[in-house]
């Protein structure tokens, strides 16, 4: 759902991204006949649908203010969302946050077992370098070499794998503030900077572009999860489709758990006008991307 304050342009242009992204997740993953269907079957259920596509939205829109073909741009959208999808089945196993519900519906492993969703889950992340490697993808090999290295960063050791380790060492540590940013800047951030910077780097865009995306994404990638840890708290489970107040149960790690939830605001508000910051170098041609820190700092699911 987004927010009263943005404006129909936008909740049309995010509604477009889901409805963009859901019809080329059916080309890319077609139902096959023999019995590995299932797996195919759990990748669908968790990827295609009702997530908020912020992502493939995050894509679409740089890849229009830098001017990328809507072929390379809808691709990129689809294989980082596969990774999104990834992250988060593999995010909602026993091993991990155990979590029974997300997007609204029951996780993977409760909708088909542990096994499946380890797969599922596998086979979304391999796939998305096949679809950013297809010629397809880009005319030009080098751009699509530079697409799949930087995803597989993004998504590794040093991106969103490496948070995920600090989230769950967390459990059992009291990090220091510097040490939460890290964790965030990886484990959400790291997506959130692809979404970025991605489609500036396949449109060959000015260093002084990128760096401004660079900046912007940073500040988003915290943002928003400080209002996921904020909405765990004080959200609806109904409205964000997953169970809440987990982060406090399984002794979490936030900057809510640090800072105390006044400061937690505070801090999401320094980052809004960062994310804002960032943007200055840019006309009317950006103001998608000004709304997009409005909804992350309102939104309710
Ligand atoms: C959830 O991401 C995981 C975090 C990084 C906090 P989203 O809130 O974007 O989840 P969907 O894609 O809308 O389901
Ligand atoms: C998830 O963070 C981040 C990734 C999946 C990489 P959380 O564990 O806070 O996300 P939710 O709250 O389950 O969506
Ligand atoms: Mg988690
Ligand atoms: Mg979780
Ligand atoms: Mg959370």
């Amino acid at each position: 759902m987004t927010n009263s304050t943005n404006s129909p342009s936008f909740q049309q242009a995010l509604h477009q991204a889901r409805l963009e992204t859901n019809t080329l997740l059916e080309t890319l993953l077609p139902l096959p006949t023999g019995y590995e269907k299932r797996v195919v079957e759990a990748m669908r259920y968790a990827a295609i649908g009702t997530g908020k596509a912020l992502r493939p939205f995050l894509v679409l829109t740089i890849a229009r203010l830098c001017h990328l073909s809507s072929i390379t741009a809808s691709r990129i959208a689809a294989a980082l969302e596969m990774v999104h999808t990834y992250s988060l089945i593999h995010d909602d196993l026993p091993a991990m946050d155990n979590d029974t519900m997300r997007r609204g519906k029951p996780t993977v492993h409760i909708a088909f077992d542990e096994a499946t969703a380890i797969l599922a889950g596998d086979a979304l992340l391999t796939q998305a370098f096949d679809i950013l490697a297809a010629p397809e993808t880009h005319p030009h090999a080098e751009i699509r070499c530079l697409l799949v290295q930087n995803l597989a960063q993004t998504a590794g050791k040093n991106g969103m794998i490496g948070g995920q380790m600090l989230d769950l060492i967390g459990e059992k540590t009291t990090y220091s503030l510097t040490e939460i940013e890290r964790m965030q800047a990886l484990k959400t951030g790291a997506l959130l900077w692809y979404a970025c910077l991605a489609p500036a780097m396949a449109a060959k865009a000015s260093k002084s572009t990128q760096a401004a995306l660079e900046q912007y994404a940073r500040a988003i990638g915290l943002l928003f999860q400080i209002t996921d840890d904020i909405l765990d708290i004080e959200g609806s489970s109904k409205t964000m489709g997953k169970t809440l107040g987990k982060d406090i149960t399984a002794h979490k790690s936030t900057f809510v758990s640090l800072l105390g939830m006044p400061d937690a605001k505070k801090l999401a508000l320094e980052l809004e006008q960062q994310a804002l910051d960032a943007l200055e170098p840019f006309g009317e041609e950006a103001n998608l991307l000004r709304e997009t820190v409005r909804y992350i700092m309102e939104r309710d699911k």
